[in-house]
């Protein structure tokens, strides 16, 4: 039931009865798209046909017969929005977006794209979220939400591991159990089992072998059996390899539709005895669901483009990051003489292309924003279309600068450089633009860089200019949102959702990727991101989750609510925050959880909570944090599970990942220690570390007094790591056999574990 909103009575199907009535060819028709935006509908049995619409980030509607989609509002790309580390943001522009799919009778909007950006080169990581699961999935939680308060379902896509344009229709994604789970498929499994979207949108590329639209593993046992998936699972347009291997996966629409050559498959391998009806139904009526939820629609919904177009502005200000501020340099005065350079100052670069590209209602630029505050000298200064010095656009704006007191230059990627479909071949931003700051810096250095652009680019002045605004692909409105940050009328709180790295080879996917013909291999495992660079110290050119302020921030008074934790408890973190310089501001407090002691290899810390607050100048707040025991686990392919040790977690609170403020340590015991037979293979050291093992082992070895097991403890430390088999060997002690030892594994599992052990 939607809350807050009017409801207009849908109609209730009798799903079993239809599916009853249907012919098989009649079902297998139902599991394909009409055509490129549309499902089918039976008229007979009083089955609609809805329509499906791209986004994420405003609608993408096309109308029949026609190739340019409808005008809408651009909101910013996810690669900003993740930035804003705000899910009431991100909620507040779904229920927009929902808005206006409901107002144009969309069904779903395609979207949102959770994938993880692996590598900095995606050609399309401008359409995610971030490097890391817990905050890629926290921000579709919230967004899905949103558009599905409006009566409107959402596609979460694209699952799973679609991680590079470069061969995504055919490349397999090669990937270990531990890193598909904790990194990849984590930020699919909170939005699906926190905000449960109506539909799941299969990737192209194959997992582990398997293409994402047949793989059972993905769309049956994990995605329905074990996070309890009760939504529709289509495909991308395209994906499906073998349909009938998809019907028995759990693939249930494909789109956009074959023109009826799989729907004739299907009903060919029914016929044949080689599928059983059974999951053809279990298909079908998972689309008659997904007719049914789309029939109840939102009374009297009204798209008002201009609010919408201030949301866009507002919530991109939300995101713009402040990467270097060096002696304050910003705001800028209106009494200033300011000079803007570079062509995305007039037209900036908002969005991405292929098939989230909006045909945007109207665009704000800087230039255009800047006039309600002040007069500034323009200059183009550089080319878009290619990568070539026009030499008097940059004598122009070198003028301009000359003249200036503060000079503001919009650089960053233009569209050839990044798109859906390719991926990049470097992270450098065009030279034309370099050269462009590097003369201006030669003339004044009072240099500002504001950026556009879907990726890390190297950033070969970081240390020479004044400040640099990360803008990402920010949203038709994107220019207004830069000139409130430029000019401190929005005080800046974004932080960066992916580590900047310093040059491309840093990044821990660098030896590879793209792969090898068809085939990419994971190698790099869990250290995606900040898990990478953190463990191994490599210092990044912008760390993951930095962003400045034009005010300060205190972190004081931490607490936690246990010392010792149970497993099954929740754990209550509590933090004052306190404004300390004189501007208003947002801070996004970060929450990271520290292993210290592990049998397994994991992060150095991974973000498990944030809360972005916002505070007046002197005001101070607590903010509260719950962990329960997944914050701590990893998952252990050997049980099939995640799994937490006995041991001590630090839970550390920071402005950024690397820039920590408090910590405290709690003892987490799991409900049950998961523990493993022992062998005649098992290692004298892994005994020992058991008091019970040790004095058992001691026994063994004919040391049965106390006071002589303190005087032989050199022996058993000498046998370290040695495999209970070798003792037969190196022990000189005639009775320990090769049969001696197995009955003594039979003790130490019966004994220790309470198990039999053959
Ligand atoms: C993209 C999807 C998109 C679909 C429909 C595919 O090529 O990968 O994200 O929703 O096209 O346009």
């Amino acid at each position: 039931m939607l809350v807050g909103v009017v409801m207009k009575e849908g109609i209730k199907m009798n799903i079993d009865k239809i599916i009853d009535e249907m012919t098989l060819e009649e079902k297998a028709g139902l599991l394909s798209g009409k055509d490129m935006w549309h499902t089918k509908g039976i008229k007979r049995l009083g089955i609609d046909e809805i329509m499906v619409s791209d986004g994420p980030h405003g609608l993408r509607k096309v109308l029949d017969g026609e190739s340019e989609s409808i005008k809408a509002n651009c909101f910013p790309t996810a690669s900003a929005l993740a930035c804003s580390f705000d899910r009431s943001l991100l909620e507040r522009v779904g229920r927009a977006i929902g808005n206006e799919c409901a107002s144009e009778d969309i069904a779903v909007i395609l979207g949102p794209g959770t994938n993880i950006k692996r590598t900095p080169l995606c050609g399309r990581n401008f359409e995610y979220f971030s490097e890391d699961p817990y905050l890629a999935g926290e921000m579709s939680s919230a967004f899905i939400k949103g558009v599905q308060s409006q009566g409107v379902g959402t596609s979460l896509k694209h699952f799973a591991c679609n991680n590079q344009e470069h061969r995504r229709m055919s490349v397999s994604a090669e990937i270990d159990e531990r890193t598909l789970r904790e990194i990849y498929l984590a930020a699919f499994e909170a939005p699906v089992k926190n905000s449960k979207p109506w539909t799941v949108m299969c990737s192209y590329n194959r997992i582990n072998g398997e293409y994402a639209s047949q793989n059972k593993k993905l769309l049956s046992d994990i995605l329905r059996d074990e996070w309890g998936y009760e939504g529709l699972v289509m495909s991308d347009w395209g994906a499906v390899d073998e349909r009938e291997k998809g019907v028995y996966a759990g693939l249930d629409l494909e789109m956009p539709g074959s023109m009826g050559k799989n729907d004739k498959a299907i009903v060919e391998v029914v016929r044949s005895g080689r599928l059983d009806e059974k999951y053809v139904d279990k298909c079908v009526k998972r689309v008659l669901e997904l007719v049914e939820k789309s029939e109840f629609k939102i009374g009297d919904v009204k798209w008002d483009k201009e609010k919408d177009h201030s949301l866009c502005a507002e919530a991109e200000s939300e995101c713009i990051v402040l990467l270097k501020n060096e002696g304050g340099i910003l705001p800028l005065k209106k009494n200033e003489k300011i000079a803007f350079l570079g062509e995305f100052a007039k037209s900036p670069r908002f969005q991405g292309g292929g098939s989230s590209h909006i045909n945007s209602y109207k665009v704000t630029s800087a230039l255009d924003a800047v006039k309600d505050i002040c007069d500034v000298t323009y200059a183009k200064g550089y080319i878009t279309e290619r990568d070539e010095t026009d030499k008097e656009l940059l004598s122009e704006a070198v003028r301009a600068a000359k003249e200036a007191d503060k000079v503001v230059i919009f650089a960053g990627l233009p569209d050839s450089f990044e798109s859906e479909g390719f991926d990049r071949k470097h992270m450098k931003m065009p030279n034309c633009q370099l050269e462009l700051i590097d003369e201006v810096l030669k003339v004044n250095k009072n240099v500002i860089v504001v950026l556009n652009n879907g990726s890390p680019i190297e950033m070969p002045f970081s240390d020479n200019v004044a400040a640099i605004l990360e803008s990402y692909l920010g949203g038709e409105a994107v220019g207004k949102a830069q000139v409130d940050v430029l000019f401190g009328t929005v005080n800046p709180s974004g932080k960066l959702a992916e580590t900047f790295p310093k040059k491309l080879s840093d990044n821990p996917s660098y030896l590879n990727y793209p792969g090898e013909g068809n085939t990419v291999k994971y190698r790099e495992g869990i250290f995606v991101g900040y898990r990478y660079y953190d463990k191994k110290e490599i210092e990044p050119l912008y760390e993951f989750g930095f962003g400045l302020s034009y005010t300060t921030f205190e972190y004081s008074d931490m607490s936690v609510s246990h010392d010792e934790l149970k497993e099954d408890q929740l754990l209550t973190v509590k933090v004052n925050v306190k404004n300390t310089g004189s501007v208003k501001g947002k801070e996004a407090v970060q929450l990271y959880v520290r292993d210290t002691h592990s049998n397994v290899i994991r992060p150095e810390k991974e973000l498990k909570g944030f809360e972005k607050t916002e505070l007046m100048p002197g005001e101070e707040k607590q903010l509260v944090f719950k962990l329960d025991k997944r914050a701590f686990a990893y998952y252990d392919p050997k049980i099939s599970d995640w799994r937490i040790e006995y041991g001590r977690f630090d839970i550390l609170i920071g402005s950024s990942s690397r820039d920590i403020r408090l910590e405290k340590s709690v003892y987490v015991s799991p409900q049950k220690e998961i523990k493993e037979p022992y062998t005649v293979n098992s290692l004298c050291c892994d005994i020992i570390e058991n008091p019970e093992g040790k004095k058992l082992l001691l026994e063994l070895l004919g040391i049965s007094d106390e006071a002589e097991s303190a005087n032989e403890e050199y022996k058993i430390i000498s046998l370290g790591e040695m495999p209970l088999r070798s003792l037969v060997s190196f022990v000189p002690i005639k009775e320990i056999t090769r049969e001696k030892i197995e009955d003594f594994v039979k003790k130490l599992n019966l004994t220790l574990l309470g198990e039999e052990n053959d």
